[in-house]
């Protein structure tokens, strides 16, 4: 146990950690929304704002973008008689929300991608949002109200690896080895720290005794209170187990290799982020249910393949001009009211009559250039060979880690998610944005074989999705958890809507929220005859 810590993790706390880190989230939005004349019950149960019945009749309002934000607005406004448009400048409805299956087609600014997955109903990957933390209540709540069948969805998996190209002579080691050894040496340290009278200022006599007695049940400490490792951390026979007695549970991972990898940074503890606790859902058949639920509900509103080119104020409201797909010609549309939920790196170049603030917020709103790869796999070998059924594998590798899919157990074939780069390490997302389609996919392989050897022989086909070079949106979501206030506020006739105008950047519960809260200050408004 020679354990010197490296400048190195002092480091490397990029984005990802800075963001959650900063996640002082919920109270700053419901501030917000209780600015915005939201009654903080409705905030706290995640219902919609009750708007009184016809109380929207003869009200225009322009709906910029069909993602969740945009079709969830959309929705609650029309149940109160509001005249909604939705435009939307791309073929479908879902905005960030995209399953893809075999057939599907999806275009970046430099390259088109016909999906080659196979038939069958697991057979598909969420290439944005994938999985619905149990506390996303205003989500899940359309779910209820529109019938979306939800299943478990695997966070954390304790079968699953974790991966340092330079520990451990660079193989993979389980989860559970990491999770059992971490925490063992780690209660040691502390029960000598403690049992060596170190802490007997902060301990009265008989704190101090439940304390070391708690570490020894902790860590899985031996009676003189050291980590000699655990059952815990499993067995190294033919069995995860003990089974007959046929196995030796696994030595204990040297605490100084432990510490010098990168494991403990952020992918050990995902799962106490709140948004990663489990439980996790995910509906039934992809993330796209939600989408089409919405979509259905309200697609007489929406214009298919307009784009929007001016955001311009009137006397008694905005005039939105945009370009339709089918004319090619220039459209304008009136509105008395505008919601815009278009991606703030898109929403820069668009030419607005916005507040210097306002301006100056989108121009300040970067997005993280996520970058998602799915394979379709000929068999499961996750699960056949290492009895991992859903979960992660992190990497230090640029592909970050490996999902299994959390549907279709013992299936034949399935999808897994093999890489979901958010950027952690310096360019990885605009390196792999940068790389063709095909060349994604190799590099994604070849990195993937390091935890899983011979994988590449088990894949039948691949599909990435680069967030930053996907048109009209480009981006993966808002790296700020603090978004700015103008964004929170209305600005005339404009409110802003989307993940980013909330403390959720890259969670559909913060599209929905947003989406509450600019309807409710709509009503609000015009109950006051703005
Ligand atoms: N919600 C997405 C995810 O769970 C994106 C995200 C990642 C958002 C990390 C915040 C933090 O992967």
């Amino acid at each position: 146990m020679n354990a010197t810590i490296p400048p190195r993790a002092a480091t490397t706390r990029r984005r990802f950690l800075q963001a959650v880190a900063a996640a002082g989230g919920a109270g700053a939005l419901y501030r917000t929304m209780g600015a915005l004349g939201v009654p903080a019950a409705a905030a706290a149960d995640a219902a919609p704002p009750a708007l009184p019945a016809g109380s929207g009749r003869g009200r225009r309002v322009a709906i910029l973008g069909a993602g969740i934000a945009g079709m969830a607005a959309a929705w609650e406004l029309r149940k109160a008689g509001y005249e909604c448009t939705i435009l939307e400048a791309t073929a479908r409805a879902g905005g960030r929300n995209l399953t893809v299956r075999g057939g599907d087609v999806m275009e970046e600014t430099d390259s088109s991608q016909r999906v080659g997955f196979g038939p069958g109903e697991h057979i598909y990957a969420n290439m944005g949002p994938a999985r619905i933390p149990h506390h996303h209540r205003a989500i899940l709540g359309y779910c209820k109200e529109f019938g979306v069948a939800l299943e478990m969805f695997v966070n954390d998996n304790r079968a699953a690896y974790f991966h340092n190209s330079e520990r451990f002579g660079g193989a993979p080691v389980a989860g559970r080895r990491v999770h059992a050894d971490m925490r063992g040496y780690t209660a040691e340290l502390l029960a000598k720290a403690v049992g060596g009278g170190a802490l007997d200022a902060e301990l009265s006599a008989d704190d101090k005794e439940r304390v070391l007695a708690m570490l020894v049940e902790y860590g899985g400490l031996d009676p003189d209170r050291l980590y000699k490792g655990s059952s815990r951390a499993g067995y190294s026979g033919r069995f995860v187990h003990a089974g007959f007695g046929e196995g030796a549970a696994n030595d204990p991972l040297d605490f100084g290799e432990l510490l010098r990898s990168d494991f403990w940074q952020y992918k050990l503890h995902f799962e106490e982020f709140l948004d990663q606790n489990p439980t996790l859902l995910q509906p039934v058949g992809g993330m796209d249910a939600i989408a089409r639920a919405f979509e259905t509900r309200v697609s007489g509103l929406i214009r298919f393949g307009a784009a929007v080119e001016e955001i311009r104020r009137t006397q008694g409201g905005a005039r939105i001009v945009f370009r339709g797909a089918a004319s090619r010609a220039q459209e304008a549309l009136e509105a008395d009211f505008v919601i815009c939920a278009i991606p703030a790196p898109v929403l820069r170049n668009i030419s607005a009559d916005f507040s210097p603030e306002a301006r100056a917020a989108i121009r300040s709103t970067a997005f993280v250039p996520a970058v998602k790869i799915a394979f379709e796999t000929r068999n499961r070998f996750w699960e056949e060979e290492n009895a991992i059924y859903g979960g992660i594998s992190w990497t230090d590798r640029d592909i970050t880690q490996i999902w299994y899919p959390a549907c279709g157990y013992r299936a034949e074939r399935g999808v897994i998610i093999g890489a979901y780069i958010w950027d952690d390490l310096p360019g990885q997302g605009a390196r792999w944005g940068a790389m063709d389609p095909q060349e994604r996919l190799r590099a994604a392989i070849a990195e993937g074989e390091r935890i899983h050897p011979g994988y590449g022989a088990a894949i039948a086909a691949g599909a990435s999705r680069a967030w930053a070079k996907v048109p009209y949106q480009l981006g993966g979501w808002p790296e700020s958890y603090d978004p700015p206030a103008a964004l929170r506020a209305a600005d005339g006739p404009f409110h802003f809507a989307g993940d980013q105008v909330t403390a959720l950047p890259g969670w559909q519960e913060g599209a929905v929220l947003s989406a509450h809260a600019a309807v409710a200050a709509i009503a609000e408004r015009a109950a006051r005859g703005g």
